[in-house]
């Protein structure tokens, strides 16, 4: 999938996050950077991907694995981590904005209480802008890197937003979520305009209905979420958190060398109705 240079992955405790640095392990990266709330399940998934890789038997370059626990909202932890991957690795080639959490209000927007829709758009918009803005200063000074594939135009870094189908249609009692995604898209085209002349990219992913802990830790939710994908779905089932991490695979590295500033849907067809 040509990501050979250093990634870094926020959200890479659980689900989609997680999903994305075992992929970006196996698919050959040098060195994966992985930052999270929870400092215990990112050590796990830490010795998780350490064993596969400690195993494999191909001649695979080694990926060196970073953890370093972090509050996305935290705006000058996040700007102190990601300067500490850039000066562990050499420079970051890839960034994955995967932290995120989502809640509904009950009784919809007439009753949504301001502390959940600060918290939604701090985690999920702020997060993602702390993110985005502490790369990309290191990114646009860095050296293009060199690309496997022939005759493509270098790329001095990728950056991937997480939106949802959320970013493109609005579902009911999500209005703190679904403004954040919608966010989401703003951010990543306009930002992906001030530097698309300088080889950094900035895409987003819209997944669906995917099964991670955020789908599947509440019963309830989850029974309606599956009755519900059976008629708004055309593929009539949920994704997995590995279909969503090739996708950002392909938005990361140099196979979409001419891709920037795109929501790309992956979702069973959800949002083509
Ligand atoms: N699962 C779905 O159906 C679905 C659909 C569309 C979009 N998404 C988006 O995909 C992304 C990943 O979601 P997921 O389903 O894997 O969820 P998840 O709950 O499995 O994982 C989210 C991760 O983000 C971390 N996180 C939460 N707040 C954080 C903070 N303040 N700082 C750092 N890390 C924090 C959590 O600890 C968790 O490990 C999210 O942005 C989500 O909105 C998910």
């Amino acid at each position: 999938m040509d990501v050979p240079g250093f990634a870094l992955i926020t959200g890479a405790a659980s689900g989609i996050g997680k999903a994305c640095a075992f992929a970006f392990a196996r698919e050959g990266c040098a060195g994966i950077a992985l930052l999270d709330l929870n400092a215990e399940a990112l050590s796990s998934v830490r010795n998780e991907i350490q064993n596969i890789i400690d195993k494999r038997d191909d001649n695979k370059p080694t990926c060196r694995i970073e953890i370093l626990p972090t509050d996305v909202t935290n705006e000058d932890q996040v700007t102190d981590h990601v300067q500490a991957v850039a000066k562990a690795f050499g420079r970051i080639d890839y960034v994955v904005n995967a932290a995120g959490i989502a809640l509904k209000h009950a009784g919809g927007a007439a009753y949504a209480t301001t502390e959940s829709w600060q918290r939604v758009l701090d985690v999920n918009l702020n997060g993602t802008f702390y993110v985005l803005r502490a790369s990309a200063r290191i990114m646009l000074t860095q050296e293009p890197i060199l690309s496997s594939l022939n005759n493509r135009p270098l790329q001095r870094g990728s950056i991937v937003n997480f939106s949802s189908i959320q970013g493109v249609v609005g579902i009911t009692l999500s209005t703190a979520y679904t403004a954040s995604k919608h966010a989401i898209l703003g951010l990543t085209r306009s930002a992906s305009e001030d530097y698309a002349n300088q080889g950094l990219r900035i895409n987003a992913v819209c997944p669906g209905y995917t099964e991670t802990p955020m789908t599947t830790k509440n019963p309830e939710v989850l029974k309606a979420m599956q009755e519900r994908v059976q008629t708004a779905v055309p593929m009539q089932r949920m994704g997995r958190p590995e279909e969503i991490a090739d996708a950002v695979l392909y938005l990361a590295g140099g196979r979409s060398s001419f891709v920037t500033g795109s929501a790309l849907a992956v979702d069973g067809g959800y949002t083509s109705r």
